[in-house]
């Protein structure tokens, strides 16, 4: 089969190095389907930063690559083949999943080092949801950022890395996003208003292609209130404001500092984008390190709430197979607004 790998860690710990030598490579085996796993067509890969940030080899310790390594994780496609006790998934059924970083990076994990740039990826069939009526295109920009912004505020089953719960709030509480223009933060806004919650976001001060601005499409999407992180610090305009909870998109180590000048006491900073950073700490707020759980109840939950209309999938750019590597280019200079999605030939 087709599929795009990486030879090598990137000099330097630089990922760019690593994307400007991705081969397509077209003598790929197709993967076997194991007890409790299927094997998907690929119909549509979708970009996240996670899959240029291990290029870095900076996860080495925790998320071990061995070369040649596939890339990605979100996908959707078709199910064609399942293995040994797979009751919920047949042949043929429209899918999406976001293979899981846990699942598959590191020596012993239950996939092995397979990923989603390839015309066939495997995965648990426990991760895996039936699309319904969406797109090919809609579902594989879903799984990875949908589920992270919504067990960090909601769900409760996924937990930080301390082993803490997560996800908590409710109607008439404050959350504030840092990163609103995030892939995970246009999720996180629209599943807070849908609850009911007061959401205020920082984004930068830039336009989209149709000449929209970024903070006013994010209002739009349900943010009540946005700062321009360029030219005024978050936490002087926000100051003694209370939020439930901040959900942290960016990774700056200056962030967790602020955090309690603006949180309510008990309230929770959740980052899904620093794992380096030891706050001193603080009996005011709570700090949780935060890592997705793919899970297909979960997604299953938000496949239904796009079928309904309540939510939307951001979609930046579809690049074709050959171009995979521009589309991981543009996430790796963070200059996407919505889902980078790669068409894989069929
Ligand atoms: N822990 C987990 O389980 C988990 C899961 C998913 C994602 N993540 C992490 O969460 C982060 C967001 O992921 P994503 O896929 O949602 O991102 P993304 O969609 O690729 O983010 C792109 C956006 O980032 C914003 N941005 C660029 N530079 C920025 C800066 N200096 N400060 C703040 N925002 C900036 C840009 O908007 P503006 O123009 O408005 O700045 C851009 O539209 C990444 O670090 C990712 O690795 C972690």
């Amino acid at each position: 089969m087709l599929a795009w790998q990486a030879l090598a860690y990137g000099v330097d710990g630089n990922p760019g190095d690593t994307i400007s030598k991705l081969v397509l490579k077209d003598d790929v085996p197709i993967p076997v389907a194991k007890d409790g796993q299927v094997v998907i067509k690929v119909e549509i890969c979708a970009i996240n930063p996670i899959d240029w940030k291990l290029f870095s080899g900076g996860f080495d310790g925790m998320f071990p690559l061995t070369f040649p390594y596939t890339p990605c994780f979100d996908i959707s496609g078709t199910v064609s083949a399942v293995g040994a006790g797979v009751t919920a998934l047949a042949v043929g059924d429209e899918v999406c999943v976001d293979l899981g970083l846990v699942e598959t990076c590191g020596a012993g994990k239950p996939l092995g080092p397979c990923g989603g740039l390839a015309q066939y990826a495997v995965a648990l069939a426990e991760t895996v949801s039936k699309r319904g009526t969406l797109t090919a295109e809609i579902a594989a920009g879903l799984p990875l950022a949908g589920l992270t912004a919504y067990q960090a505020l909601f769900t409760g089953c996924a937990t930080s890395f301390a082993g803490t719960p997560l996800g908590q709030l409710t109607s008439g509480q404050k959350l504030l996003i840092l990163g609103g223009s995030t892939a995970v933060g246009q999720y996180a806004i629209q599943l807070a208003k849908n609850a009911g919650v007061s959401v205020t976001v920082t984004c930068s001060a830039a336009t989209m292609a149709d000449g929209t601005s970024k903070a006013d499409y994010l209002k739009q999407l349900g943010a009540n209130e946005t700062i321009c992180y360029k030219e005024a610090d978050w936490a002087t305009v926000l100051a003694g404001r209370d939020f439930d909870q901040i959900l942290d998109a960016v990774g700056s180590e200056e962030d967790w500092a602020k955090a309690p000048g603006v949180l309510k006491a008990g309230g929770d900073y959740v980052t899904i984008a620093n794992f380096t950073t030891q706050p001193s700490a603080d009996d005011k707020v709570k700090f949780k390190v935060f890592l997705l759980k793919s899970m297909a109840s979960d997604l299953d939950v938000l496949v239904g709430m796009v079928e309904k209309g309540v939510l939307k999938v951001p979609i930046d750019h579809v690049y074709d197979f050959k171009d995979a590597p521009a589309a991981l280019a543009k996430s790796f200079e963070l200059a996407n607004m919505g889902k980078l999605l790669v068409k894989v030939p069929q």
